[in-house]
């Protein structure tokens, strides 16, 4: 079993992905492709090797996305548009430096105008798409990071975000899809990101000042022995919630709270040795959304097998010198030995 991170591995797997478009599971996972280009080319920024998947053809591919109709991104050309396709493309764009592609044909405007469309006026949640049929505070960040990234957050009611994201909060600290749901990690991520892209983390703390360490301690309870983490109670390990886990605790700063050790311990177990790549748990099949969390997670968690990597903004979701150059970074918890990006002059 490997006890580093195979960086030169996991650099081939990802860039070999763009060359199965002849299988089954390609063609079954196109609802997903734009967020799986997200995936890997993140992915490749973090390790380091942003080459490896060339530049124009990323962004030309997120183009070839654009929903005419809906003045936003579907997952794959000819789809309706959708806000997890949108953040995704949005991000893709700004990964490569790309946005100012959205300032042709008045794309920024019209896609800031979707974002908004789709608050519930009421209730200030998100739906996903045009449909209205689903609300879940998973759409609620994507609408506040892509608007953020598109320098347009001024354009939605902050106050009615974040009573949204309050409103969908549990008992035990954690948050839920839509208020009065269970808690789960994904669901943390995505309240205390969004909260932190609106400048209102204080607004966790409720009447008692205790809701940070509240869920930082519900946080703190997905560790299992194993070192891997949970997303609920009485949940399997999963890799990828040391993605939904690490950031909202690194946002609230109890990075520590976790046993970092065990926890990259447990990640680089579930690397495949033989081809690269990362799975959920050990010995189960990689995939690129795992690795994607896996990878970051290191990059979080810091010590040797982090060696090499980029920094990672918990927030954004993107590599730190990407939010960096934009000048959009919130403050975040960073491990003394965890990768770091020089400070702008
Ligand atoms: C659990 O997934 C994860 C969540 C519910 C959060 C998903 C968040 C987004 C899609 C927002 C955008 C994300 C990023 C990184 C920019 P799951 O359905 O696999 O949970 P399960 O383990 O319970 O099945
Ligand atoms: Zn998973």
């Amino acid at each position: 079993m490997a006890d580093s991170l195979l960086v030169p591995l996991h650099v081939k797997y990802i860039a070999a992905l763009a060359k199965h478009r002849g299988s089954l599971a390609y063609h079954l996972t196109t609802h997903l492709r734009l967020n799986a280009i997200y995936w890997a080319a993140t992915t490749l920024h973090l390790l380091g090797a942003p080459e490896a998947l060339p530049r124009d053809g990323l962004v030309e591919f997120t183009l070839s996305c654009w929903d005419d109709d809906a003045g936003a991104f579907g997952p794959f050309p000819q789809h309706d548009a959708h806000i997890l396709a949108t953040l995704s493309g949005i991000q893709v764009l700004a990964l490569n430096d790309a946005l100012g592609e959205l300032e042709k044909d008045g794309r920024k405007e019209r896609l800031v105008k979707y974002i908004c469309s789709l608050q519930d006026q009421d209730s200030g949640a998100f739906f996903g798409d045009s449909t209205r049929l689903e609300q879940d505070t998973r759409f609620l960040y994507c609408a506040v990071c892509a608007l953020s990234l598109l320098s347009s957050l001024h354009s939605v009611s902050r106050e009615r975000c974040v009573r949204a994201v309050l409103a969908a909060r549990n008992h035990d600290g954690g948050f839920g899809t839509v208020p009065g749901s269970e808690s789960h990690a994904g669901q943390a991520f995505v309240c205390v990101g969004a909260l932190a892209i609106l400048d209102a983390l204080d607004e966790l703390q409720g009447a008692d000042g205790k809701g940070k360490d509240k869920l930082a301690g519900w946080l703190s309870e997905r560790q299992l022995p194993c070192g891997g983490l949970n997303g609920r109670p009485r949940k399997l390990e999963d890799v990828c919630y040391s993605w939904w886990v690490l950031t909202a605790l690194a946002i609230l700063g109890k990075l520590h709270w976790i046993s970092g050790t065990k926890l990259s311990q447990f990640i680089v177990s579930a690397q495949d040795p033989d081809h690269g790549g990362i799975a959920d748990r050990p010995d189960n099949v990689a995939d690129v959304f795992h690795t994607f969390f896996g990878v970051a997670g290191l990059a979080m968690l810091g010590g040797p097998p982090a060696q090499g990597l980029r920094e990672v903004d918990p927030v954004f979701a993107l590599p730190a010198h990407v939010t960096r150059r934009m000048g959009i970074q919130k403050p975040y918890q960073r491990l003394p030995d965890a990768p770091r990006e020089e400070e702008a002059q």
